[in-house]
């Protein structure tokens, strides 16, 4: 199958890209020549590129960011994935667009996990974005997968860990503070990759959460991080109101794969198990690039 690629070159479209590329024919132009926000850019793509496939990974996913441009925000992750959409239908192929958990209010007791199905209540503009997004996607093309995941981490893009990791081996004093009242499950963009390769490979439509099963707090996300790689570094824990931006945050994050999993296709595994493998294939390039 041929695939079309947007965001190809961000954290979660570079592992799709590797992981898609062993089996399918790839295409994956960068921004500038395919800019997902403009509806005659992306017709022409699609028009001289045919592909049986469109994955967008493209977003704009600075919380703080959205809340300020607000403009912005809705052309890249709204206007982008309806113009994927039209085309796809347009053209008869089928879309795969990554939406997140943002879309809910995290206000369901813990350990309850969200389900698909879900009454959804962004807290942030980048939640009601995201959020819209599906909406333009599910009203606009009849074969459509969407793919709902949280707290990624990759070798690629920037991310929590590798934040973390500056953090440690600048050597400060400084603690950084780290909500221990907040829980998700830290995913692996490569697991994210291949649970996407899966649900194309049996044909899946519709929506889907995917994020590794388990759950964390960032603190505890971050103890885990230092103790597998080794490394001191100054680490606090704090509550989510404590941050300037913790009311944009959904405290559970916690998504359970029901629809992956009643059909047999969930390849997603516990976030330690995968963040280990991670973090013993990378630790050593992660703290290398860390160093300024
Ligand atoms: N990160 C997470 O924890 C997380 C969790 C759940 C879901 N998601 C979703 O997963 C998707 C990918 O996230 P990510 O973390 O991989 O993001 P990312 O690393 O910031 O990558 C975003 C990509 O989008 C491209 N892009 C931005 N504006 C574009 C435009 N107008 N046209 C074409 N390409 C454009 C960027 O290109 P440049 O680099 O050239 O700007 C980059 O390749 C997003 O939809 C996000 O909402 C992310």
């Amino acid at each position: 199958m041929k695939i079309l690629i947007l965001g190809g070159t961000g954290g979660l479209g570079s592992d799709c890209r590797n992981v898609l590329g062993r089996e399918h024919e790839v295409i994956c132009p960068g921004k500038e020549d395919v800019d997902v926000v403009s509806w005659d850019v992306v017709i022409e793509a699609f028009d001289s590129l045919s592909p049986d496939i469109v994955l967008n990974c493209v977003g704009f996913t600075n919380l703080e960011a959205c809340e300020a441009d607000a403009f912005t925000v809705r052309k890249i992750n709204v206007e982008g994935p309806r113009n994927l959409a039209q085309s796809s239908a347009r053209f008869g192929c089928k879309i795969v667009h990554v939406s997140c958990g943002h879309v809910f209010d995290g206000r369901k007791g813990m350990p309850q996990p969200y389900f698909e199905d879900d009454a959804p209540n962004p807290l942030s503009a980048y939640g009601r974005s995201k959020l819209e997004s599906e909406t333009a996607v599910r009203g606009n093309s009849p074969n459509y997968i969407i793919v709902r995941s949280n707290w990624l981490y990759g070798i690629h893009g920037n991310n929590p860990i590798k934040s973390l990791l500056r953090h440690a081996v600048l050597g400060g004093s400084t603690p950084m503070r780290l909500p221990n009242d907040r829980f998700g499950a830290p995913t692996w963009s490569h697991r994210l990759a291949l649970q996407v390769r899966e649900l194309l490979n049996k044909d899946g439509r519709g929506s889907y959460h995917a994020t590794s099963s388990g759950y964390c707090s960032p603190f505890e996300l971050a103890q885990h991080v230092l103790k597998k790689l080794k490394l001191d570094a100054p680490i606090e824990p704090c509550s989510l109101k404590d941050l300037s931006i913790g009311h944009l945050l959904p405290v559970n994050c916690v998504l359970e794969n029901r629809l992956s999993k009643k059909q047999g296709v969930n390849v997603m595994v516990d976030w330690e198990k995968d963040l280990d493998t991670f973090l013993e294939q990378f630790g050593d390039q992660l703290i290398e690039e860390a160093r300024p």
